[in-house]
């Protein structure tokens, strides 16, 4: 057995939450395998709307396990309010499986986020304060905490002394901030921790896998985020490409099977950086009203524009993609004119434009019963990027999705 993927091909928020959920009754195992709780994976299903951080998106079918692999960086504080949303839903979730080497963010790393960015000023990257950025650099300077030193004697020790390390590096950016309330509760947070089994991904992986066990990796934030081919400075601190799995859970990579690759209809990007295809005008506006573009982590309005089919192709052969899936198909409905980005011609984007199809596609579950629009639509993207879309979805919910 190999293990599938899914990942976002843009700038997050494609909607990877609700097509995991929808695939996990194909799978055995769905895993974590980078970013933390910058992200905001949105699921909803008989009438419950539920937003994950952390935790990967099968925690809600029962029968199948989740784990939460080394590459991802955990919060042991919105690890516990997580655990606790989904446990009042009666969810089971003790069968949620976290690497002893995924790598916990402090106190001081949300701190450090915050002084980093007001440092940066009108150049700031727009993070979402979780501590992301200044753990990850913990990570590969060598200096990170990770879940399995909690077991450790010497567990207090360790975090004082990142603590005090980064208390100095606070004291130069002369960001002040009371800790102690957070820490408190930080500590009483790692209890929540304990509860679960601790193991080695690669490992647990490995051995899955010999034992045919179906495997579906699910990525956070999207391709053009990514550390090394995203739009740098302005990305996040991870790999979310393809090959972000690979280090992220342990797996080599010819153990990665099929590639699901998802987008929006059109764009969004929340946070700094460049986005050619942005909308300004009463159009913009109208995406981000009717797509509710609203983000699920930090509630800030999502930056809105037209499909940019030249950064998904690129973003489909960075990841190997083999299926795509197009999401929010349904958002366009009442638009009269649509445009994809087909070229670039002095930094420019130069479009296409499509007629609308001026009627409700949401909820609809047959490929054909969609209008002749929209299918021209879809073609012309599969033929653009030379791929088959064998997901389309047609509205947030679980079931208002079209399978191929
Ligand atoms: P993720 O981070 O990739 O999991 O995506 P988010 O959950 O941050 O954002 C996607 C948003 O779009 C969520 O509010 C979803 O409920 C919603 N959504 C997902 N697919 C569709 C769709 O096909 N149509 C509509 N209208 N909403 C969708
Ligand atoms: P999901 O998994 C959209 C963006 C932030 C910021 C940049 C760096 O829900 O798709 P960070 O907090 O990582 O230091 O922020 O990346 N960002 C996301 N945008 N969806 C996400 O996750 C994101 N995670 C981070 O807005 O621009
Ligand atoms: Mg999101």
């Amino acid at each position: 057995m190999k293990v599938d993927l899914l990942l976002g091909l843009q700038w997050g928020d494609e909607g990877k939450g609700k097509i995991v959920d929808v695939l996990t009754s194909n799978y055995d195992i769905i895993a974590r395998f980078q970013g933390g709780p910058n992200a905001g994976h949105t699921l909803e299903f008989d009438g419950i709307k539920h937003v994950l951080h952390t935790i990967p998106s099968g925690i809600f079918n029962a029968g199948v396990t989740n784990l939460i692999g080394n590459g991802v960086v955990i919060d042991p504080i919105i690890f516990k309010k997580e655990i606790e949303s989904i446990e009042k839903l009666n969810i089971e979730t003790s069968e949620l499986l976290i690497s002893k080497k995924a790598h916990l963010i402090l106190p001081t790393h949300k701190m450090l986020d915050k002084a980093s960015e007001i440092a940066k000023g009108k150049n700031k990257i727009g993070s979402t304060l979780k501590g992301i950025g200044p753990t990850y650099m913990d990570k590969t300077g060598r200096n990170g905490l990770r879940v399995g030193d909690i077991n450790s004697e010497n567990f207090e020790d360790k975090y004082n002394k990142l603590k005090e390390k980064h208390i100095t590096l606070l004291k130069f950016y002369s960001f002040e901030e009371s800790i102690d309330e957070l820490e408190k509760e930080w500590f009483e947070s790692i209890e929540s921790i304990r509860k679960f089994k601790l193991i080695d991904s690669e490992e647990f992986l490995h051995n899955q896998l010999l034992a045919n066990k179906s495997v579906l990796a699910e990525g956070a934030q999207g391709s053009l985020l990514d550390i090394d081919f995203g739009s740098y400075p302005f990305v996040t601190s991870s790999n979310t490409i393809a090959a972000g799995a690979c280090t992220g859970l342990g797996v080599a990579p010819n153990k990665i099977g099929e590639v699901f690759g998802i987008f929006k209809a059109y764009c969004t990007r929340v946070g700094s950086g460049p986005f050619p295809t942005e909308l300004f005008d009463s159009i913009g506006e109208e995406i981000q009203r009717v797509g509710n573009e609203f983000g699920a982590t930090t509630g800030r309005p999502r930056r809105c524009g037209w499909l940019d089919l030249v950064a998904l192709k690129k973003a489909i052969f960075t990841n190997s993609v083999t299926d795509l899936c197009i999401t929010k198909l349904d958002v366009l409905d009442e638009m009269k004119k649509i445009n994809v980005c087909i070229d670039y011609e002095d930094d420019l984007p130069v479009y296409k434009e499509f007629e609308g199809w001026l009627s409700s596609t949401e909820g609809i579950t047959e490929y054909d019963s969609l209008p002749n629009n929209a299918q021209i639509f879809i073609k012309y993207i599969e033929d653009f990027v030379k791929s088959k879309a064998s997901i389309i979805s047609t509205g947030p919910s679980r079931d208002q999705t079209i399978l191929r």
